[in-house]
């Protein structure tokens, strides 16, 4: 495996190679999510393409970004051991070389809703910087884990609607044994807070099961489960039935769904959703 810290590089071993590349952007501190990315990116080319980059741009003033795990030896033999041919690793410098001041910024309508709405100026940032890394990496196939559904579905439509070269192909959640998916983020949880967590799968679970068997009062549904998870010590933002097509309320019975949520336990927040 090749690691690569600046863009001359990498282009030059892709275009020695002249291989169809998948790629998979992530910010490290890998977990069995990402690895599975990287394995079935293996499936769809002829080599996988990784990229690790804590993007500021993305996270807010009061968020994690100083303290975000950073793990680049263990996770330089994690992508190795997975069969990835190259990771692209830039310091600040070489993305942000000067202060970025041109951005894509995604429709209003899907970023004032849902993380959006939580975390404004987000997905500004995610998707600029995967512009970015898609045009540096240039590779045919780029994965996103449906861990972060919104992402995925804010990726889909800018590289839709900007004619971008590359097909998003979409990842399942890769979850722990108890159902907790796995997160960088779940790290932060206290011993406690680690046993409690799997909570937040179990209330979206219950909830797919009350819609599959012809529950369709959502707001109850979503009432009744941020109720539960108040009242074992969590600060939820939002739990949501949406439809899967873009994240707004269902109106049709036939829409396809995702239960989506956001929640607070002790200083970590976790996100978490399920198709129905
Ligand atoms: P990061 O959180 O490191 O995630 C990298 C990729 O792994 C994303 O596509 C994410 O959806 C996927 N992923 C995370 N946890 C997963 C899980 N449990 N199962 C399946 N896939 C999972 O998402 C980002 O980084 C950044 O926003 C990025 C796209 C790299 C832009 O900075």
């Amino acid at each position: 495996m090749q690691v690569h810290d600046s863009i001359e590089s990498l282009r030059s071993a892709r275009q020695k190679a002249r291989r169809k590349a998948a790629f998979v952007p992530t910010m490290g501190n890998l977990h069995d999510g990402h690895i599975t990315l990287m394995r079935q990116a293996g499936e769809h080319a002829d080599e996988v393409i990784a990229s690790i980059f804590v993007n500021r741009l993305q996270f807010g003033p009061s968020e994690d970004f100083n303290n975000y795990p950073r793990t680049l030896t263990a996770d330089c033999e994690r992508l190795e051991a997975a069969g990835v041919s190259h990771v692209f690793v830039p310091d600040e410098n070489l993305m942000y070389p000067e202060p970025q001041n041109y951005y894509v910024e995604p429709a209003p309508a899907q970023i004032s809703i849902l993380e959006g709405e939580f975390r404004p100026g987000h997905f500004r940032g995610v998707a600029t910087v995967v512009l970015k890394l898609l045009n540096i990496v240039q590779p045919e196939y780029a994965l996103f884990g449906k861990k972060d559904y919104q992402q995925l579905m804010v990726l889909s439509n800018m590289v839709r609607q900007l004619a971008l070269p590359v097909e998003v192909i979409p990842g399942e959640t890769v979850r722990a044994d108890d159902g907790l998916a796995l997160s960088s983020r779940n790290g932060y949880l206290s011993s406690a807070e680690r046993e409690e967590a799997p909570r937040l799968y179990r209330a979206l679970s219950r909830i797919c099961e009350a819609v599959r068997t012809g529950d369709h009062d959502f707001l109850k549904l979503e009432t009744e489960a941020m109720s539960e998870l108040v009242a074992h010590g969590w600060a939820p933002d939002y739990i949501a039935v949406r439809r899967r097509a873009d994240l707004q309320p269902p109106v049709q019975e036939d829409d396809p769904l995702v239960v989506l949520a956001a929640a607070r336990l002790g200083t970590t927040r976790l996100i978490d959703n399920l198709e129905i």
